[in-house]
């Protein structure tokens, strides 16, 4: 398979890469004056602003867009991380004038915005069988620790938050789990799971007790593996006062097929921009709704919309636990998410998760990498075996795909969790299948080095996370 060399623009005085816009020349202009309460050490007089033709400048932001790598240049098939392709007409709809709503209008005055709230609130609940959806948190880790505050307050109102300390999280639950967990001040019950990559059901009722809050899990869990026992796993957690939580990020494996509601969960999150094709925004503004069983709808965030007589209106559950974001969460994520759930209808929806679990063991199939644990749904976990996941990751940027989630679960050695998602073709995931392959047949010399054909090379990621530079004033 050919690698593909990603283009590199650069000046010749600029360390080979292409300059930023202030590198390229600026030129100082007078500032018009206005009125301004602004203290005189916070305003100027003049600013210095890049110099450049119109040519000049769109040539520059092509050739960013050249060195990068994104969803609309190939594949993305990061495992639970979902990015997943997200179709132009949902940003239409977010960029029509009229989607612009200030959050501080008089509800008389945004009747049709909050029409779509309550219509996004009712489809959400019927996706995922519950009763009730707050659409405030802004995205799913917020999500999580919104719901577990949901179920402290619901043992709270039965008198036993005393007692009821601890949440249950399986081993192979994603970071933020945990995280949400420890937030809400409950102490964490790691559960290893079965040999089978599924919970086990005894370990799980031992670790149950009058101390537990709840348990956290996914379905099809973090492995793509469906756990088959749901119902029983949520019989032990009713049983023992907890309550059962679902973790949404992998709803797109059920869409149209099985709902958390009918499988006992009585608190869930959406990951939108996992389901429902918004984007994830870079670390920006995403939505991570919650859904709860009647019971809990009292505690949800505030404010929640209701139709009373043809007229939209807000209002505070009796119990709300608060507000968990800004106004109503991230209105204009929640808007594509909704036309998305439109455009698609039930049918459509259904289909996407036919095609998620199609081509997830499509691609399963085409690698000939070990997948220690099925059968699976929409994603797979495979094994880079005695070879590295990161390295065999960077090597893969070198065939111009973008890989899998390295290293997690950690239940598979050298793991890469891939989830090709819905949206590829065929000939994408043949493209994807022969990535991983010439990767295999490489030795691990190749792979310690990569990426070789990528505008930056590998860069040492404990200090770009550690000490990120933000902005080109760090350059200076
Ligand atoms: C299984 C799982 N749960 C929760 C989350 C958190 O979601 P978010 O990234 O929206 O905060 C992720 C994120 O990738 C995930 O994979």
């Amino acid at each position: 398979m050919q690698r593909h060399r990603q283009a590199i623009w650069g000046d010749d005085d600029a360390a080979g890469l292409e300059p930023l816009l202030v590198e390229k020349g600026t030129e100082t202009v007078a500032v018009s004056e206005i009125e301004t309460s602004l203290p005189d050490e916070l305003t100027r007089d003049t600013i210095a602003l890049p110099s450049l033709s119109e040519p000049e400048l769109a040539r520059h932001y092509t050739r960013l867009s050249q060195m990068n790598y994104g969803i609309d240049s190939g594949p993305y098939p990061l495992g639970s991380c979902t990015m997943k392709y997200n179709p132009k007409f949902t940003e239409d709809v977010a960029a029509d004038p009229a989607s612009s709503v200030h959050p501080d209008r008089d509800e008389r005055t945004v009747q049709g915005t909050l029409e779509v709230y309550h219509e996004l609130q009712s489809s959400l609940a019927e996706i995922g069988g519950m009763d009730a959806v707050s659409l405030q948190p802004p995205a799913g880790a917020a999500g999580e620790f919104t719901g577990i505050l949901i179920m402290k307050a619901f043992h709270e109102a039965n008198g036993e938050s005393k007692q009821r300390t601890e949440v249950i999280v399986p081993t192979s639950a994603h970071g933020t789990n945990f995280a949400s967990a420890a937030m809400a001040g409950y102490d964490v019950v790691e559960l290893a799971e079965g040999e089978d990559g599924r919970v086990d059901v005894e370990a799980l009722r031992a670790a149950t007790s009058d101390a537990t809050a709840g348990l956290m899990l996914t379905n099809p869990n973090t492995l793509g593996v469906f756990e088959r026992d749901i119902e029983e796993i949520a019989d032990i957690v009713h049983e023992a006062g907890g309550l059962l939580y679902y973790d949404g990020a992998n709803l797109n494996a059920l869409l149209g097929r099985a709902r958390p509601g009918d499988m006992g969960f009585d608190i869930m999150h959406y990951n939108v921009h996992k389901t429902f094709a918004t984007p994830h925004g870079g670390g920006g503004p995403g939505a991570g709704p919650v859904g709860v069983t009647a019971d809990l709808a009292q505690y949800l965030p505030a404010p929640q919309v209701r139709e009373v007589d043809n007229t939209y209106e807000l209002f505070v559950p009796d119990h709300s636990i608060g507000k968990v974001h800004d106004a109503m969460g991230n209105w204009l994520v929640l808007l594509k998410a909704h036309a998305y759930i439109e455009r698609l209808g039930a049918e459509g929806l259904r289909d996407a998760s036919a095609k998620a679990i199609l081509n997830a063991n499509y691609l399963a199939t085409q690698i000939e990498l070990e997948v220690p644990f099925g059968p699976f749904h929409h994603e797979f976990v495979a094994s880079a075996g005695e070879q590295d996941a990161a390295d065999f990751a960077k090597r893969m940027l070198d065939y111009g795909v973008h890989p899998p989630t390295t290293k997690w679960p950690e239940v598979v050695s050298e793991a890469l969790m891939t989830e090709p998602t819905e949206a590829e073709s065929k000939d994408t995931l043949d493209k994807l299948a022969a990535a991983f392959n010439a990767v295999c047949n490489e030795d691990a010399q190749a792979l310690e080095t990569a990426p070789g054909e990528t505008a930056v090379g590998r860069i040492d990621q404990t200090s770009a996370a550690r000490n990120p530079r933000l902005s080109w004033h760090h350059l200076e």
